[in-house]
């Protein structure tokens, strides 16, 4: 961890990143359109190379409307084979860098029968349904407690600038449960009518790690999951993932404007 946190203070210098985040799939243009240092995964100590399509795997430093960030393109995943150590790996290397305000994205499936696909879910809180955890193991006392408390894990302070920003760009933001599976099977339909009994409103397969880990220590979390699909069962077609990539291509901007109206708004 040190190793990786020198490295990249060597490649930054003295910007220091108060805010990060983790740039969900179809977002990756936005630390394109900003980029000031980049740090590929690869040559960070720890980090491991991205086998999704569509996700670069870099770090990407900027001045985004005057706040100083650090964005993950590209993330680990469970499913890709990769320990939870592995996943949330970068949200405690974004800690030590100095950030406060952790925003995680995604592209969830809509599980809830009101949302269509492209509209942008504010995560309220979630369900960690992948049998695992990414705190399980000894704790580390200067990150955090053994056992957090997780009656918030997604800051309603931000969830209430999201909610500000959205109205006054006339963006709809719909709100919900955000339920983690393994993957990387989609869900069957008995699943997501399962999910749906239980309290979700939108399943994914990231998202949650990364959630608990910021939570744990100590950062303000906003989550927000672009629903790219009606979940299984609820739309009559199957489910492919090029449909899940042009949604969340189609959401692209209104995702961006919405993210960039945040960052100007967080103090
Ligand atoms: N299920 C799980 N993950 C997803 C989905 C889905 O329907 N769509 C996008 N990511």
């Amino acid at each position: 961890m040190q190793d990786a946190v020198s490295f990249i203070k060597d490649k930054i210098g003295s910007f220091s990143p108060e805010i990060g985040i983790i740039l969900g799939s179809g977002l990756g243009s936005l630390a394109d359109d900003y980029c000031e240092i980049a740090v590929p995964y690869s040559e960070i100590p720890g980090f491991k190379a991205s086998t999704v399509a569509g996700h670069k795997g870099r770090l990407v430093f900027a001045e985004i409307c005057g706040k100083k960030v650090v964005m993950m393109q590209g993330r680990f995943h469970f499913y890709e084979g990769h320990s939870m150590e592995t996943v949330v790996y970068p949200v405690k290397v974004m800690k030590q860098l100095g950030v406060k305000t952790l925003i995680i994205t995604n592209a969830a499936g809509g599980v809830n029968f009101d949302f269509k696909p492209a509209d942008l879910m504010i995560i309220t809180d979630h369900i960690n349904f992948m049998g695992t955890n990414p705190l399980i193991g000894k704790n580390d006392d200067t990150l955090g407690v053994r056992f957090p408390d997780m009656s918030e894990v997604y800051s309603k302070e931000l969830i209430a600038v999201a909610d500000e920003c959205a109205a006054k760009l006339g963006i709809e933001l719909k709100k919900g449960v955000y339920m983690a599976l393994t993957g990387p099977s989609y869900e069957t339909p008995a699943e997501v009518r399962m999910a749906r009994a239980l309290g979700a409103d939108a399943v994914g397969m990231s998202t949650v790690p990364e959630a608990i880990t910021g939570h744990y220590c100590s950062m303000k979390i906003l989550g927000i999951s672009c629903i790219c699909n009606q979940a299984a069962g609820v739309s009559t077609v199957g489910l492919t993932h090029s449909e899940v990539i042009a949604a969340a291509d189609a959401a692209k901007n209104k995702f961006i404007t919405l993210v960039l109206a945040i960052l100007k708004s967080l103090n």
